[in-house]
């Protein structure tokens, strides 16, 4: 019921009041010539989460945001994508942190999805630089311990999710080519390891599979690296509006 509660507060009062507050700081800033301090002007055109999903209805676990979670709004958004996805099949997750995304992937989809989350563990060392200011996200005592903390409590659920640690760069991602109905992009925002990802993404997608990336228009690398793709390759790349989240479907 709780859970319930938040998903209808984050989807129906949270997303459209941010976005609004949003919108206005920007023209303000604009308006007097400006940047906003955290984010980048956008080009790619905006789509709406109800054009992208069937799902209206979500239950958020773990809601508070810790700094490097999703906001709000977005959770509830890919919790209603998780929901979309097709029985028996996986999402994949790039960017664990502390797994409160991963906990609602694997509450929102069907009970047999897999949810697998990819996380760079401190001690090695990446292909790539990882972007200046994201250290501290890296430097953790473990990955997921939001979703652990439930083990006990909900075993079926958490049995739904496998950790895998490595770099998102060299990781072999044979096993899960052409079989995941949900990706979420999400490790590093470096240009290099947006470029990386969203080539591992797109191999990742079944058809009819959903890739969604976070901190578009808030870190640099990512805005860039999306915005160029989609101008070179022709994607049909979509920010989902009141949100840092872009969205593309295989055909
Ligand atoms: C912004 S946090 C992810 C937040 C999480 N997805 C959520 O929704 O709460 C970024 C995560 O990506 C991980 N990461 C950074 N570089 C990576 C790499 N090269 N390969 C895999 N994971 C990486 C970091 O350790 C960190 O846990």
């Amino acid at each position: 019921m709780v859970k319930r509660f938040w998903g209808y507060y984050a989807l129906h009062v949270y997303l459209p009041f941010s976005s609004f507050s949003r919108n206005w700081r920007k023209f303000f800033r604009r308006r007097k010539g400006k940047q906003h301090d955290l984010m980048q002007e956008t080009k790619l055109p905006e789509t709406t989460w109800q054009d992208c999903s069937t799902t209206g209805s979500v239950r958020l676990w773990e809601h508070e945001k810790q700094n490097g979670n999703v906001r709000l709004s977005e959770l509830a958004i890919l919790c209603a994508f998780a929901a979309g996805c097709a029985p028996g099949t996986k999402l994949f997750e790039i960017g664990t942190f502390d797994g409160r995304t991963t906990i609602n992937l694997a509450a929102n989809s069907p009970g047999s999805c897999n949810v697998f989350t990819l996380d760079l563990p401190p001690t090695i060392t990446p292909k790539y630089s990882i972007a200046e200011g994201e250290r501290h996200l890296v430097d953790k005592a473990m990955s997921g311990a939001r979703y652990e903390k439930h083990r006990a409590s909900s075993p079926a659920l958490v049995a739904k999710i496998t950790q895998l640690l490595g770099d998102s760069a060299t990781f072999d991602y044979t096993p899960y080519e052409g079989s995941c109905s949900l990706i979420f992009v999400d490790g590093s925002h470096a240009y290099d390891y947006l470029l990386a990802d969203t080539r591992t993404a797109m191999k990742l997608a079944k058809h009819g599979g959903v890739i969604v990336w976070h901190d578009y228009g808030i870190w640099e690398g990512v805005t860039r690296g999306l915005e160029e793709l989609d101008q070179r390759e022709k994607f049909g790349l979509r920010n989902i509006r009141g949100t840092s989240l872009v969205y593309w479907q295989k055909k």
